[in-house]
């Protein structure tokens, strides 16, 4: 009997060994490929091969993940005690120039590991309404961070705002301040640009330049206009000077941001105590858009939005000169002021 149930007991303990074996070789392999696809250096990809020193894998999960859950809300009070996360005032501001660059400034920073930015223009110190309603609703307003990072926001309309040094100042007397300036003109022209397209949007018509910049009773400029007055760096700078000292500005050259961001951002990171982290792995020259694109990692790049980099109208020569003219007495003051000479005409 035992005999003739053998060869079946056999294919038994074949199959059942068979089975064990393969799920054995199932869970070997499984446990490989799980631990394939833990992020075991991201890093590597966010800062290139010449990639510098170790930056936290939380603040990277963090940025591209968490924050994005933290930003909509979705947050459980557990998750940012769990994460230490807290809304801190800014440390720095882009206090401006309007059309300097402020937004590629803050995208360009906000690269680095240590910084967060506030994704909206918050005019909080510019607006009255947003003022009255206080610092709380300011802090708020700012993305959460670790504690290791500094918070950055920008609103360009700052720097051209009477009531806005000394409310900052109330805030935060120590505060870094950076101001990104383009060659006046040039920034002139960019600012018409903008409103000029506002005004196509809604159908309406519109001045030309020339005719606003320039007075047509005098033919001198018009420094009515607030594009122009805008562009006299030295004047607002002046009024900033009454309530902090020179070195809590730090001047960003905007046209030097365009064609060769890197060292522009060594300076700013230097300026702000941070270490160098931003790399030209993290900046790429993208031709159809004619700018400096973001490489955060492997895969996630980004571009401005195309209401960065308008094409700016034709403008009188003879314009132009009178303004540059014009702008030179105030160009040379700022530069003495700051102690950063720009190759403005
Ligand atoms: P133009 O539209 O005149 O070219 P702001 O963010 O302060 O409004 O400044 C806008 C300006 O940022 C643009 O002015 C553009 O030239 C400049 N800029 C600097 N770096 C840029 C970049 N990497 N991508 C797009 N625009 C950039």
């Amino acid at each position: 009997m035992l005999f003739k149930q053998q060869p079946l007991l056999r294919q038994k303990l074949f199959v059942l060994g068979s089975l064990a074996i393969g799920s054995l070789l199932y869970l070997v392999a499984r446990v490989g490929s799980l631990d394939r696809l833990q992020p075991i250096c991201p890093i590597d990809g966010r800062f290139g091969p010449h990639g510098q020193e170790e930056i936290p894998l939380r603040t990277l999960q963090f940025k591209r993940g968490l924050l994005h859950e933290f930003r909509k809300g979705n947050a459980t009070k557990e998750q940012i005690r769990l994460h230490n996360l807290v809304q801190e005032l800014p440390k720095a501001i882009i206090i401006g120039v309007r059309k300097g660059g402020t937004r590629a400034l803050l995208e360009m920073l906000n690269l680095h590991p240590a910084v967060v930015k506030a994704s909206q223009e918050i005019h909080f110190f510019d607006n009255d309404e947003n003022y009255a309603k206080g610092i709380e609703w300011y802090r708020k307003k700012m993305p959460f961070s670790y504690p290791h990072q500094i918070t950055i926001e920008k609103s360009p309309a700052y720097f051209i705002t009477e009531e806005v040094p000394e409310r900052i100042y109330k805030m935060n007397s120590s505060i870094k301040l950076l101001i990104i300036v383009r060659e006046p003109t040039t920034r002139a022209i960019s600012d018409y640009t903008q409103v000029l397209e506002g005004k196509e949007r809604k159908n309406k018509t519109y001045y030309k330049f020339e005719q606003l910049a320039i007075d047509p009773n005098t033919c001198e400029v018009n420094t009515k206009y607030k594009a122009v007055r805008t562009s006299i760096y030295t004047k607002h700078l002046e009024r900033w000077l009454k309530y902090f000292p020179i070195e809590q500005f730090h001047i960003v050259d905007g046209d030097r941001l365009i064609t060769e961001p890197l060292p522009e951002l060594q300076l700013v990171e230097k300026f702000l105590n941070l270490p160098p982290r931003i790399s030209q792995y993290n900046l790429y020259f993208n031709a159809t858009r004619g700018f400096y694109c973001l490489r955060f990692n492997i895969v996630f790049n980004k571009c401005l939005a195309g209401s960065k980099g308008r094409i700016h109208p034709e403008v009188d020569p003879s314009v132009i000169t009178k303004l540059r003219k014009f702008f030179h007495p105030f160009n040379q003051k700022f530069y003495q002021i700051t102690g950063r000479t720009f190759n403005w005409p």
